[in-house]
């Protein structure tokens, strides 16, 4: 049975609920992570899919909490696919510079976003099957050759430093661990009650990402192109 660890479940409608369910259809043993595991949907998928689904409490800024989280799966023998869901952004951190940006809580994103995939990636590492794949969820907001706002700065630029790291990541884990790093746009989502106009449903964007995750385009180191792609695993240019 192939397992796979996804961060970030704590909101019922949120992309790393669904992407727990369709992994757990596809036949995973599915680990799924939360700061804190006490909650109504994550006990029914508990339920639901007993002896399938492991909740395990993990807060990406800490890293007792992940080596804890490691010990808790590695109990169950290797991981084959990490997903790394879970985001932070500070609103205010996210206003234009001349509209009140508030520089003093931005390092949160950046801490959740980018360092706490390294993190993540590094206690893991030796608890990845040959061939696993660690897969970052971004966003377009973290590409510099595609920006259009002229705001957003907090959670864009936890984004694109999240970007680099799988960057760097693909080329050092794959030669030499065998694994692959993807940075994964999971494209507008309707994770949010409102607004409603967005493009695709949790399920939607989860079906598309196990399929990418699942059949990586293929890497080029000469413009690393291949690490960070759109849900469907079509290029996105840095
Ligand atoms: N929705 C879209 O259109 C869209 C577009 C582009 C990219 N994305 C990306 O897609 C992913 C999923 O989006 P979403 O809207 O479903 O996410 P979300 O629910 O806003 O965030 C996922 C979870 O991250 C958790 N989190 C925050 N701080 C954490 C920490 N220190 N340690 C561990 N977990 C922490 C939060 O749970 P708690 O605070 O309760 O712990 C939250 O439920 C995100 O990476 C997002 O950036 C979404």
């Amino acid at each position: 049975m192939k397992t796979v660890l996804i961060t970030g479940l704590s909101r019922e409608m949120g992309l790393g609920t669904a992407l727990a369910k369709r992994y757990l259809e596809d036949g995973f043993k599915v680990f799924g992570s939360c700061r804190d595991i006490k909650q109504e949907h994550i006990a029914a998928l508990s339920r639901d899919h007993a002896g399938n689904f492991f909740p395990v409490p993990l807060d990406l800024t800490d890293l007792n909490s992940i080596k804890k989280a490691a010990e808790i799966i590695s109990e169950h023998g290797k991981l084959d696919v990490l997903i790394n869901n879970a985001t932070a952004t500070n609103g205010d951190g996210n206003k234009p510079l001349d509209e009140g940006l508030d520089t003093e809580n931005m390092l949160n994103a950046y801490d959740v976003n980018a360092v706490g995939f390294i993190r993540l990636a590094q206690i893991f590492l030796p608890h990845f099957s040959e061939g696993a794949v660690l897969a970052a969820i971004t966003s377009e907001q973290g590409s510099m050759g595609k920006c259009w706002r002229d705001s957003g700065i907090d959670y864009g630029m936890a984004k694109a430093a999240l970007n680099y790291a799988c960057v760097v990541l693909q080329r050092r884990l794959a030669p030499k661990f065998g694994l692959r790093v993807l940075a994964i746009h999971p494209g507008w989502v309707q994770t949010r009650p409102a607004p409603p106009k967005a493009d695709l449903s949790p399920e939607e964007s989860a079906a598309f990402i196990a399929k990418t995750v699942a059949n990586p385009p293929p890497y080029e180191a000469e413009g690393n192109k291949g690490v960070f792609v759109w849900y469907d695993g079509r290029h996105f240019e840095f």
